[in-house]
């Protein structure tokens, strides 16, 4: 944890750093937080919001979309799908002099014909750089009683794949915001074979690490009830 700690000062020190992200390539943490899955070991607390977790899931939908922020286009030159490169918007503890939260509040981002991020999602954004902006993650109780649809899977594609999978024209054609649509790629195999990143299909999401398994266990879950619409 103190090693945590201390690249968070690190990064303080280095403030508006354009030049060679100071952190290794998050695969190369001793923590391992590497990935959708990452975690540093730590369990999760309400009040924090974790860049592995929320922040990562969140910029690889809303903004790292293809013809975007992405690794093939990186528009303005800007990369949205790793911490690294992440960091080079964002001031950590400064919200208003972070480029990634001005461009979102002033300049307009996501464009208005994209999906757009809600008030809470602005927010979380807002909180993790006000918390430092560190590249951190937890590990949670995985609780799979009770998954539904309208309060499970609905919540977990609108967060980590509905920047690409909503709006007028989803990325692939494959629109994930009614329960029509994802059960029909529910029962054809689809979803769960590009979530797993099953042989065939197109693993999803295609940048920033697979999902954490707990939310693939929630989806497995929900396709082997079925897919209902509950
Ligand atoms: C950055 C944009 C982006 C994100 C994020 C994203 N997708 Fe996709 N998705 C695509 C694109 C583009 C395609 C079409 C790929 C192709 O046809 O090869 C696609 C295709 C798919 C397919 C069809 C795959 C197949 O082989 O049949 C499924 C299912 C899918 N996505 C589910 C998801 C889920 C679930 C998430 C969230 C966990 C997600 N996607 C996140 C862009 C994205």
């Amino acid at each position: 944890m103190a090693l945590i700690g201390l690249l968070g000062v690190l990064i303080m020190l280095v403030p508006g750093c354009k030049h060679e992200p100071l952190l290794p390539p998050v695969e190369d943490l001793p923590f391992g937080g590497g990935g959708g899955g990452g975690n540093n070991g730590a369990p999760c607390d309400p009040d924090t919001v974790y860049f592995q977790q929320s922040i990562l899931p969140l910029l690889v939908t809303y903004c790292s979309t293809p013809g975007c922020h992405d690794a093939v286009t990186h528009e303005e030159d800007v990369r949205l799908y790793e911490y690294g490169t992440i960091m080079e918007q964002v001031e950590p503890g400064d919200p208003w002099d972070s480029d990634l939260f001005d461009e979102i509040i002033d300049g307009d981002m996501p464009p208005d014909d994209a999906p757009q991020l809600s008030a809470e999602q602005v927010s979380m954004i807002q909180n993790w750089i006000l918390q430092g902006a560190q590249n951190n993650g937890c590990s949670g109780d995985c609780d799979t009683t009770n998954v539904t649809y309208s309060a499970t899977i609905a919540p977990l594609l609108q967060q980590k794949c509905n920047g690409c999978h909503g709006g007028a024209n989803p990325q692939g054609g494959y629109s994930l915001t009614s329960w029509g649509a994802v059960n029909t790629l529910a029962t054809e195999g689809r979803l769960l074979g590009a979530v797993q990143h099953q042989v065939g299909y197109t693993p999803m999401p295609p940048a920033g690490g697979m999902l954490p398994q707990c939310d693939i266990d929630k989806i497995a879950i929900w396709v082997q009830q079925g897919a209902p619409n509950n």
